[in-house]
Order: structure tokens, then C-alpha cells, then sequence
């Protein structure tokens, strides 16, 4: 096979899939979804799930990712044979309908970016009807979110360690810093410890059916699993390194980024006297508010920068989306790399205009007779949400039934020679074998049901 490049080490690879982790996932959606569905009680099942179900399922990607060195699709044809290809294709579909909407709430983040910083947007009265007006204010979107997909294109078409790896070195260190300050701050103000309470106490009998499917979808999205992004970038890991270490400080970045959001937002919230329970556009609402009260020069500064962070953090995954279908169609149909990525690039920003055009400007895109995702753009997004934990799911009996364990335990020790007998080596094959399948199952099949029907 061609040399297809590789990360240049482990601190590389590490940056690179927690840079796909880390991104609009954590800052915006995680924030928003404990807001809605019970805070705390939220944060509580999305550790269990991270713990029990998703890092399992991303040592397993990384790993079959590894070992055939290949695409999703190629990865799972070489080692399943018969129709397993399928199972990669299905994911690198997902990953095209992702990336088609994220890429239009990254185009909304770098607007606020601009407009904090250079515009006018902290001299408003009422930042939810702003947030309205301004996702309907088509032309500057689409600029937007078209100049984020080029630049998505720009950095993959660089190849895999002098694109990807250089992006990320920067700009996660950078994304923790300005967190941790925001965080400092929110935590001073008046009223901050009802936010901490109401994030950090769970109720138990506060959750739901309802808490458990969005905390699961939530944790498989933040971690990027399910459809071959990490199978994608475990293809370019070099043999000698320890793939479980390294999912576990992928897993711990991701979800300590998600978990200082919420310890960002909910102070502010509370403070602000607002709603958690706001949806999307909490962090939109939330944070202006709070710049807007730093004064004009402190909070066109601060605002800015962050907006900025949050772009990178979306750049990152972005970066990883278009990844898998690109690394798809050089390997397999063997087309020039960067012919490929541009075409994907603005096949998918197509795909995305209907998302862009769902928040209210096209009526018919805005409410769609499906419970639960009133408009286009969540619809997708709910789509995608059931695909990635089928896919999840689906890798479980592939590694069970297909490639077996035997041969996955194998693959782990290259690179970390005291995993066969040890503790951890138990609870990947035991969590892998029993736990997810059952588990994920029928989740799914729940998660399926409440997405259509409404439990
Ligand atoms: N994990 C990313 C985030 O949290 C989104 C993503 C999903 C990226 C799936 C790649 C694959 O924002």
C-alpha cells in the first residue's frame, strides 16, 4: 500500500483525536443538553456512559483501525469480509450528514466571533431575540460557514501530520486556557453556587428515560465514536504505541472539557437569572450576556477570544469529519487526496444548506412533523445521534462474532506488552462482549423509538 502518512508520535495522534473530540460537542451542545435535561443528573449518567460504554468502543475503533491500516470501509472489509465493508460505509455516511450541520453552527460561532469582536453585537438589549434574528440572517451565514468548510478543506488537504496534528498543537492548550479563566470568573459572581448546585447535585429522582438517551447520544458524539473517525486516525498509529493509555487521556480531555463548560455555564446562568432550559441557544444567550457585562473593551476582548476557541475547537472536528470520507476515497478508489477533499468539501456544504435555511427563513424546513426535532437541523442531528450509537453498537458484535477477541487483545498488546492478564484487559473484554451489545441494543432500539414516536 502506498505510505498513507502517519501521526508523528503519540502526543500527536493523542492531540489529533481529542481535537476531533473536543469541539462544538462540548461547548455547545453538552452545556445545553444538562440545561435541559436536569443538570447534574445528567452529568452523572454521561459519566457512566463514558465510562462503561464509549471508552470501550473507542479502544476497539482505534484498534481496528490500527491494525488493517485502512478506512473505515477498508478496515472492516479486510478484517470481517462478506458485507462488514458496509458497516464502515454507514458510518462514513454519518460522518458526511454531521459535518453537513456542524459545519452551519460553526458558521454561527465564527459570525459571533466576528461580531463580538468587530461589531456591534454586545450593545444589544436582548441577546435570545438577536440570536433569533441573526440565524435567519442567511447571507453572512452562509459566507460563514462556507469560509469554515474551505478552511476545513484547506487544513485536511495537508496531509495527515503536517495539517492535522500542526492545527491541533496550538489550539487545544489554548482552548483550556481561556476555559479555565472564564470559569474563575463565572464562579465570582453573585448567585454563581446555585448554577454549581444545580450542575453538580444530582436529584436522582429527576431522571428520566429521556435524560439516560440524551446522555448516551451526547457522550458518543463528544467522543467521535461510532462512525470511523477513530478507526480513520487509529490507521495512521504506529504499532509501538499503547492504544488504551491513549484512549484513556482522549476520554479524559474530551469529557473534562465538556465537564468545565457546564462548570463555565451554569454559574453564569444562575447568576444572570436565566433558564437553563433554554436549548440551543443557551451558550449564545448566556455568554454575550456575561461579556456584555465585563464592560465593552474587557468583553469585546474575552468574547472574542472565545468565540475564536470555540471555532478552533469545531475546527478540529471538522478536520476529523472530513477525514473519513476523504481517507475513504483515496484508499479505496485510489483519487488524488486533494481533489477528493475539495469535492467532499462542497458536496457536504450543499448537503448542510438545508440546515442553514431550517431556522426559521423556509418555513417547511422549520417544522417537520417529527417529534421531537422541530426543525431540519436537528432532525439530522437526531439522525445522526441514532447512527452513532447503532454504529457503536454494531462494532461490538463485530469484534465478538467477526474478529473475535482474541485477536483485539492481541492488537492492544503491541505497543503496552502487560495488557493480556490485566485487570483492564478484563473489563475491555468483558464490557465489549456483554455490556455495550446488551446495553447498546437496546438503548438504541428505545432511543429509535422516543426519536419518532416520543416515549
Ligand atoms: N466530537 C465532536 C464534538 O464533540 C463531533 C464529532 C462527532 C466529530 C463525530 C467527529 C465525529 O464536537
Amino acid at each position: 500500500m502506498a505510505n498513507r502518512g502517519n501521526f508523528s508520535g503519540r502526543i500527536g495522534f493523542i492531540l489529533a483525536a481529542a481535537g476531533s473530540a473536543v469541539g462544538l460537542g462540548n461547548i455547545w451542545r453538552f452545556p445545553y443538553l444538562a440545561g435541559t435535561n436536569g443538570g447534574a443528573g445528567f452529568l452523572l449518567i454521561y459519566l457512566v456512559c463514558i465510562f462503561t460504554l464509549c471508552f470501550p468502543v473507542m479502544v476497539g475503533e482505534i484498534a481496528i483501525g490500527r491494525k488493517v491500516g485502512s478506512d473505515a470501509y477498508g478496515s472492516y472489509q479486510k478484517l470481517g469480509g462478506g458485507k462488514w465493508g458496509y458497516l464502515g460505509l454507514f458510518g462514513i455516511l454519518a460522518g458526511l450528514f454531521i459535518l453537513s450541520f456542524y459545519n452551519v453552527v460553526a458558521g454561527w460561532a465564527f459570525g459571533y466571533f466576528l461580531e463580538i469582536s468587530f461589531g456591534d453585537l454586545l450593545d444589544q438589549q436582548d441577546f435570545g431575540a438577536f440570536f433569533g434574528n441573526y440565524v435567519n440572517d442567511i447571507g453572512p451565514l452562509f459566507l460563514f460557514s462556507l469560509a469554515f468548510m474551505l478552511i476545513t478543506a484547506y487544513i485536511v488537504s495537508q496531509g495527515i501530520a503536517k495539517g492535522i496534528e500542526a492545527a491541533n498543537k496550538i489550539m487545544m492548550p489554548a482552548l483550556y486556557l481561556i476555559l479555565i479563566g472564564l470559569i474563575v470568573y463565572s464562579l465570582t459572581l453573585p448567585n454563581a453556587m446555585a448554577g454549581v448546585k444545580f450542575y453538580l447535585i444530582p436529584d436522582v429522582g429527576e431522571i428520566t428515560s429521556r435524560t439516560i438517551f440524551y446522555a448516551l447520544c451526547q457522550a458518543f458524539f463528544s467522543l467521535s465514536l461510532g462512525m470511523g473517525a477513530l478507526i480513520t486516525y487509529g490507521s495512521y498509529v504506529t504499532k509501538d504505541q499503547n492504544i488504551v493509555s491513549s484512549a484513556a487521556v482522549i476520554s479524559i480531555a474530551d469529557t473534562s472539557v465538556a465537564f468545565l463548560a457546564g462548570l463555565m455555564v451554569f454559574p453564569l446562568v444562575f447568576s444572570l437569572g436565566a433558564e437553563p432550559g433554554q436549548g440551543p441557544k443557551l451558550i449564545f444567550v448566556i455568554l454575550t450576556q456575561a461579556f456584555q457585562n465585563m464592560g465593552p473593551i474587557v468583553g469585546r476582548i474575552v468574547g472574542g477570544s472565545f468565540f475564536l476557541l470555540i471555532c478552533f475547537a469545531a475546527l478540529t472536528s471538522t478536520i476529523s469529519l472530513l477525514e473519513v470520507p476523504a481517507a475513504y476515497l483515496v484508499d479505496q478508489k485510489k483519487f488524488p487526496r486533494k481533489a477528493v477533499v475539495w469535492s467532499l468539501a462542497v458536496g457536504i456544504f450543499v448537503l448542510g444548506l438545508p440546515s442553514l435555511f431550517s431556522q426559521g427563513i423556509v418555513p417547511a424546513l422549520n417544522k417537520l412533523p417529527v417529534h421531537n426535532s422541530p426543525d431540519f437541523l436537528s432532525f439530522v442531528s437526531d439522525m445522526c445521534d441514532i447512527s452513532l450509537t447503532v454504529g457503536g453498537c454494531l462494532m461490538c458484535f463485530f469484534i465478538r462474532y467477526r474478529w473475535k477477541m482474541n485477536n483485539l487483545n492481541e492488537e492492544l498488546t503491541l505497543g503496552n506488552p502487560s495488557f493480556m492478564g490485566s485487570f483492564i484487559q478484563k473489563y475491555i473484554n468483558f464490557t465489549i462482549s456483554w455490556v455495550c451489545p446488551i446495553v447498546l441494543s437496546i438503548l438504541s432500539v428505545l432511543v429509535i423509538i422516543d426519536k419518532f414516536f416520543g416515549l
